[in-house]
């Protein structure tokens, strides 16, 4: 898990603690001002309830003074004792700053009682004159107003504290809800950013293991290469050794034999044309490696003039075809467009065409036929190799043009190679801006190889370069 997750996965955390411990703040304050209003509801019910029994205890006492019946005294009674319990409750629960009034409520009380009980203790002994005077007097009904204006200064005072204690409760109730939604929204936007980062997280992972898996796919596919470029190039060095070895061998043996008889003349021609065509193909292999050095550095260069591609043909073919017929190979023209003229290299040209009808007669077996064809299309000039003889693998078709590649068994003698001929003349080909392919239905079906060359105009006036070149032999 990256650094940023972690650190928002614990933002998120805090923000959760943060939001429960202001949650936990808020239900406390509210439950504190539910607590003041509910106490503030009991202290206004206790003054009511001591209005109430003061009163009926005065009309329980006015009933018996008129009646003389003691009934009308049970009432009275019983306000003595909710009097009694009511203003000690209210003690108790009364704010301290108002404990003067509370100490005044209670003389009051106690003295409006102490009245009521004497003249009620009147009128039992039948002085009811005597009971009315202390009534007319008015002290009682005095003593009564005042507990009346005390009861109304303390309930304003409660009023005015339910008062404010309910406001402070609405506002605490909106401080709530609003810190609430505003600690839940930023918890919810850091679990969405916090989810975010975790899929960025999860796809930057599959991202580089899908790169590092192509690292490893290239790195593999490298090595195979470099492997394969291992053995290829052993493979070369063995063909090299094997190629170079039996024309030397040729040589030496030659000039052992001719050291040994000096003087018998037909043997010495033997030898020295042995000798000859041993020594070329080793020119020929030599040439043919520095040619493949030079074209892999692109340091093949051409020498381009007008140069008459039927004569180039013909040329080439002369000098094969001692060699077909030796190998029992017919070899057949079609020189179509024996007048085309290319800008071209004519001893390079002459190199391509001796490769592919060399290949062409020494991978045919006695009694097949080599065609070589020379025709016109449009702008280009088309020269077919055509063959009925080994033909090529679908799978060695690809790879026929890199050097090296040699398929099927191979060819040894003077005739073997080294598998450059194709690779030169593919590069070749196209530094004069053509094209070579290849062509075949399979083993033993013959190949077909079609080298293309745009052909050009000429002027007034201009000769084809090469007409007197002899081709490369
Ligand atoms: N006409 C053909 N028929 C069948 N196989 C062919 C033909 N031409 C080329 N090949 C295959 O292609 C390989 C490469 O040909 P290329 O001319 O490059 O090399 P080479 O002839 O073996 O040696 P080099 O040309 O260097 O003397 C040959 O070894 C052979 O296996
Ligand atoms: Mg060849």
């Amino acid at each position: 898990m990256s650094v940023s997750v972690r650190l928002l996965i614990a933002l998120v955390v805090l923000a959760l603690i943060a939001d429960v411990l202001l949650a936990y703040r808020n239900i406390n304050t509210l439950l504190v001002q539910e607590q003041n209003i509910s106490a503030s509801y009991v202290r206004l019910n206790t003054l009511e309830r001591t209005l109430t029994a003061i009163t009926d205890a005065e009309t329980g006492q006015r009933g018996f003074l008129i009646t003389g019946n003691e009934e009308y005294l049970a009432p009275y009674d019983n306000a003595r004792h909710t009097i009694d319990a009511s203003l000690r409750e209210l003690r108790q629960m009364w704010p301290d700053a108002a404990g003067g009034d509370i100490d005044a409520l209670d003389r009051l009380t106690e003295s409006k009682l102490g009245e009521l009980e004497h003249t009620v203790e009147l009128r039992r002994e039948g002085r009811l004159t005597a009971a009315e005077a202390v009534m007319r007097r008015g002290a009682g009904m005095t003593q009564m107003d005042t507990i009346r204006a005390i009861i109304q200064t303390l309930r304003s005072g409660e009023e005015a504290r339910l008062q404010a204690a309910t406001l402070n409760s609405a506002r605490s109730r909106r401080t709530a809800f609003t810190t609430a939604v505003f600690a839940t929204s930023i918890a919810l936007a850091a679990v969405f950013l916090c989810l975010w980062l975790l899929r960025r997280d999860l796809e930057q992972r599959s991202r580089v293991a899908e790169e590092r898996a192509e690292l490893l796919r290239r790195e593999q596919e490298a090595r195979s290469q470099a492997e394969t470029a291992n053995r290829m190039k052993d493979d070369f060095l063995a063909t090299l050794s094997h190629e170079l070895r039996n024309p030397l061998h040729a040589v030496v043996g030659w000039l052992q034999i001719l050291r040994q008889r000096p003087d018998d003349p037909a043997l010495r021609a033997r030898a020295m044309e042995t000798v000859e065509r041993n020594a070329r193909a080793l020119q020929r292999m030599i040439e043919d490696l520095l040619d493949a050095s030079r074209a892999s550095r692109g340091k093949l260069e051409l020498s381009l003039a007008p140069t008459a591609v039927g004569t180039l043909v013909t040329s080439v073919l002369e000098t094969v075809r001692p060699s077909a017929a030796s190998r029992g190979v017919e070899l057949i023209e079609h020189l179509a467009a024996a007048n085309v003229v290319v800008n071209g290299d004519y001893d390079r040209l002459a190199q391509v065409v001796i490769n592919l009808v060399s290949n062409a007669i020494k991978f045919t077996p006695e009694g097949g036929r080599v065609t070589v064809s020379l025709t016109r299309e449009g702008e280009a000039v088309v020269i077919v190799v055509t063959d009925t003889g080994r033909g090529i693998s679908r799978e060695a078709l690809p790879h026929i043009f890199e050097p090296f590649r040699q398929t099927g068994p191979h060819v040894t003698g003077a005739e073997g190679g080294l598998g450059l001929g194709l690779s030169i003349a593919k590069h070749i080909v196209e530094l004069h801006s053509g094209t070579i392919c290849a062509t075949s239905d399979g083993t033993d079906r013959g190949a077909s190889f079609v080298v293309r060359l745009p052909a050009i105009r000429l002027g007034v006036g201009s000769e084809p370069k090469a007409i007197t070149h002899d081709a490369r032999s």
